[in-house]
């Protein structure tokens, strides 16, 4: 053999460039979020899509995406096949939101499989990889997911703290028995009581405001829901106002408040909230 060039593969630059999820809530001062976080969102691998032909687009796209040892955690997976599908979308917003933080961030072009989200002993979500120890601070993530879509949230900023993030389906109704369950009569008096649409608008950006709470503690709140309590909303901004209590802020060291702000507001269909 003389050696000489089989095939030659260009384009990987560009590669580096392409985007799996959608760039969402751009226009950050509308939805008053910081400038310095970066959104995505996953609406283009519905179920249906990734089943198909037996799993193969699914088995291409977890390949591609996946670093070796998040393919290791998504084979091993258990759970149903929806589930898994929950997962794999919210890796690939994850990834994207973070890709596009540290390229506008440190202008470091990174692959989604450089990026690896692992869980922390709580489970949330952590933006790790080689490439962490080229840039002063590594962004902080979250992710949401509800039926098909995924999205997640990543930047770092000014103050140094997290970023929590949740949404709803706005069709979503919470029966009245979990709304009893879920807020205090403190938070259930701050639920505008009518027009109904109103209500049950009020109800999911109260939801998604503990939620995205939950996450930016590092808790969620399975089982704390008296710990996380709404204590303020403003109906014309959608400001929400969330009080941490002692014992919980306690545990999670790392929290630098005990009030936390959520933006609430409604996109693509969806109720959303974003703590940071
Ligand atoms: C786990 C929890 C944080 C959110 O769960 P959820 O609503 O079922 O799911 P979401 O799609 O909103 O969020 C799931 C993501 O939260 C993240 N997450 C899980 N535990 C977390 C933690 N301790 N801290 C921060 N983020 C966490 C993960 O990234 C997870 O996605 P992944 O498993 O694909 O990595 C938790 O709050 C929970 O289970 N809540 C139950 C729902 C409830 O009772 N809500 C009452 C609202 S008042």
């Amino acid at each position: 053999m003389g050696g000489g060039l089989i095939r030659s593969l260009g384009g990987w630059a560009e590669v580096k460039k392409m985007l799996l999820a959608r760039p969402w809530l751009e226009d950050r001062r509308r939805f008053d979020i910081p400038e310095s976080l970066s959104c995505c969102l996953v609406d283009r691998f519905p179920d249906d899509v990734l089943s198909a032909h037996s799993n193969t687009y699914k088995n291409i796209l977890a390949d591609s995406v996946l670093s070796r040892e998040e393919r290791s955690t998504w084979q091993n997976m258990k759970g149903s096949n929806s589930w898994r599908n929950q997962w794999l979308r919210g890796r690939i917003a994850a990834k994207e939101a973070v890709r596009r933080s540290v390229q506008d961030e440190h202008d470091l072009a990174l692959f989604p499989a450089d990026i690896e989200i692992m869980p922390d002993r709580h489970g949330r979500p952590m933006a790790c990889g080689m490439w962490t120890s080229q840039i002063a601070s590594t962004p902080s993530v979250s992710i949401a997911h509800t039926g098909d879509v995924a999205v997640a949230v990543a930047g770092r900023l000014v103050h140094g703290g997290g970023v929590g993030i949740d949404i709803e389906r706005i069709e979503r109704v919470i029966p009245e028995n979990v709304v009893q369950y879920a807020f205090c009569e403190q938070e259930r008096i701050l639920i505008p009581a009518t027009p109904d649409g109103l209500r049950q608008e009020w109800i999911l950006r109260f939801w998604c405001a503990k939620e995205a709470a939950g996450k930016i503690i590092g808790s969620g709140i399975i089982g704390q829901t008296g710990n996380i309590r709404i204590e303020e909303r403003r109906i014309q901004s959608g400001k929400v106002t969330v009080s941490v209590a002692e014992k919980l802020a306690r545990k999670f060291k790392d929290l630098k408040k005990k009030t936390i702000r959520v933006a609430t507001f409604q996109s693509d269909g969806l109720v959303v909230g974003i703590s940071c």
